[in-house]
């Protein structure tokens, strides 16, 4: 899939260290960009990254990385990036559309789809990150017993993935409209759209699926 293209993205964003461009070209290696040798978690439209450098820095035993489409919104992660010191994670330029050809099979531990575009009309539901063709490429690259956790602020497109997802054969873990009223506030790492919702009051959805 052709990416947004601005001047010189591949080059600015290859000499950051914590930023990645042209993600094919770690396909079947990802474990050799870390450190340690340790579960491999991956975000989904990362947006600027937020969710990832906060869940990366509490968590020193996985390995982090986040992809996000559109190089303009990459490049605005570097701010947030000057003040980190740990090294588990990378952002990376790359559409999720891509992910058989950036990652082997059963090759990924969990997946993270945060606050995903909700492409409210029926004619665009092909485009939301919960479409079962989404779902079926993402099963590929999970492990087997692997989990999705994924968040939104949006009710009609929490309603459509939980569907998604049954119908699809995964199986459901854990499913709440109000993720900050439960057990699971406690460990929840705010995204930037999450910090923006929440201030308004709105409520947030979650749902983990497994693949089996
Ligand atoms: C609504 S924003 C949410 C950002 C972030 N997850 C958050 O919660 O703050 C959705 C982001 O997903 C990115 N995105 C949408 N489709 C994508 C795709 N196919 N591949 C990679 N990124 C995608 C968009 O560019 C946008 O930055």
């Amino acid at each position: 899939m052709r990416l947004r293209y601005v001047d010189d993205a591949n080059e600015k964003i290859e000499a950051h260290e914590r930023l990645l461009a042209s993600p094919e070209q770690y396909k079947g290696k990802w474990h050799s960009l870390f450190e340690k040798d340790q579960p491999l978690y991956v975000e989904f439209g990362g947006g600027k990254g937020g969710f990832i450098i906060g869940l990366s820095e509490k968590h020193p035993e996985a390995n982090f990385l986040t992809f996000e489409r559109n190089a303009k919104v990459v490049y605005k992660s570097i701010a947030k990036l000057e003040e980190i010191h740990h090294d588990n994670f990378f952002i990376v330029w790359g559409d999720v559309t891509d992910v058989e050809a950036i990652f082997e099979k059963n090759s990924i531990d969990r997946i993270y789809l945060n606050f995903s575009d909700p492409w409210p009309k029926d004619r665009h539901a092909k485009r939301r990150l919960t479409h079962e063709n989404f779902l079926n490429k993402y099963r590929k690259i999970l492990k087997d017993g692997g989990e999705l956790h994924f968040k939104t602020d949006n009710d009609g497109l929490f309603e459509f993935s939980v569907e998604e997802f049954k119908k699809n054969g995964w199986e459901m873990l854990f499913i709440t409209n109000d993720l900050h009223q439960t057990e699971h506030a406690e460990d929840n790492v705010m995204t930037e759209y999450e910090e923006k919702f929440s201030k308004t009051g709105k409520n947030i959805h979650k749902l983990i699926a497994k693949n089996v």
